[in-house]
């Protein structure tokens, strides 16, 4: 069976997190994947406010006993009202993303709950480490949605030598047992996955984005700011947005400066777009892992089938290898 250091600490049976994903990750699939053994998260960054957020965390609690998360795009406003809300729930952890986590910790830790930090670079470790959370999520550039820019097998390990001991979890294009036994191997305490959840039976996102994350190949995605630019989305420049190429992002990557001048007509196009399900200009966040998906499966299922791939590669390819 595998077990690492997080599965004591989080009192889960496995080491896997589901990602907090806005618009994806609800209480339904938070709760999906913890009573599976994981540690499940919700996407607590949501245009509805504090009140949507109180009810997807009630709803997860309605579906599960077992203890999961909230994460927050904490450059985004507001952060301030989800946080309270998610402590007087009484989650069992909050997670910080695109912002530096120090403030969020002390208030956490006095209400006896968890703070973990996902990191794009090694200089934000660095900080999140010092600030005193309890877990990093080194997060890759494969990894679906906003990111950064280095590749996971090269920035994981850095991330953990630059961790001063706390668990380091590996996000970012990772959707089967064979991608979590290689950040095993690297030293990752576990996987922090998104994409492999969205195509799954519990995620909110819409059934036209469930279908392209389930058709799209590894070579289809691209890193680029276009839609951020034109939504005025709340993320630092340092960042871009994994999603499936479309007509969009074929006409408009690498035009920022334009994009930038046409904000108005393009945030009309693609508001109208989501809410035709029109996947051609609509975004569908979605990392490099798109290219291992192949159907739309309960989450309990996915999170057992790639813990006991894992498990049989961490047991049967050592041999393979060494003589
Ligand atoms: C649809 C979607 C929405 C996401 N939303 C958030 C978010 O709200 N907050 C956050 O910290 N990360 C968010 N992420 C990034 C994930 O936390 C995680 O880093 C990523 O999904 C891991 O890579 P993978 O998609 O290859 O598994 C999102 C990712 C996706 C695919």
């Amino acid at each position: 069976m595998l077990h690492t250091r997080i599965c004591d600490r989080l009192k889960v049976a496995h080491p896997i997190l589901g990602a907090p994903m806005a618009g994806a990750a609800g209480g339904e699939l938070a709760a999906a994947v913890s009573e599976a053994g994981g540690f499940g998260m919700i996407g607590g960054t949501t245009p509805d406010g504090p009140d949507a957020l109180c009810a997807m965390i009630r709803a997860a609690k309605a579906r599960t006993d077992r203890p999961f998360g909230v994460g927050f795009i904490s450059s985004a406003p507001g952060l301030d009202a989800l946080v309270r809300v998610a402590l007087d729930e009484g989650v069992a952890a909050l997670a910080h993303s695109f912002a530096d986590p120090t403030p969020w910790v002390q208030a956490a830790h006095d209400a006896g709950v968890k703070v973990f930090a996902q990191v794009q670079t090694v200089a934000q470790a660095r900080i999140a480490a010092h600030a005193g959370v309890d877990l990093i999520a080194a997060q890759g550039t494969e990894a679906g949605g906003h990111t950064g820019y280095s590749g996971l097998l090269p920035f994981l390990p850095a991330v953990i030598d630059a961790a001063e001991g706390i668990p380091v979890v590996a996000a970012g294009g990772i959707a089967d047992g064979r991608g979590l036994a290689a950040a095993l191997m690297l030293g990752a305490e576990g996987a922090w996955i998104g994409t492999r959840f969205v195509a799954s039976a519990e995620a909110l996102s819409a059934p036209w984005a469930k279908s392209r994350v389930v058709e799209a190949g590894t070579d289809d995605t691209v890193l680029t700011r276009v839609y951020d630019l034109a939504t005025q989305a709340p993320f630092p420049p340092t960042v871009g947005d994994r999603v499936l190429r479309n007509d969009y992002t074929d006409e408009w990557h690498g035009r920022n400066d334009e994009v930038v001048r046409n904000r108005e007509e393009l945030a009309g196009r693609i508001g109208a777009s989501i809410q035709a399900g029109d996947t051609r200009v609509a975004p569908v966040r979605a990392g490099n892992a798109a290219g291992l998906i192949h159907d739309i499966r309960p989450a309990g299922e996915i999170l057992r089938s790639i813990v006991e791939e894992a498990e049989r590669i961490l047991r049967e390819r050592p041999r393979q290898v060494i003589r």
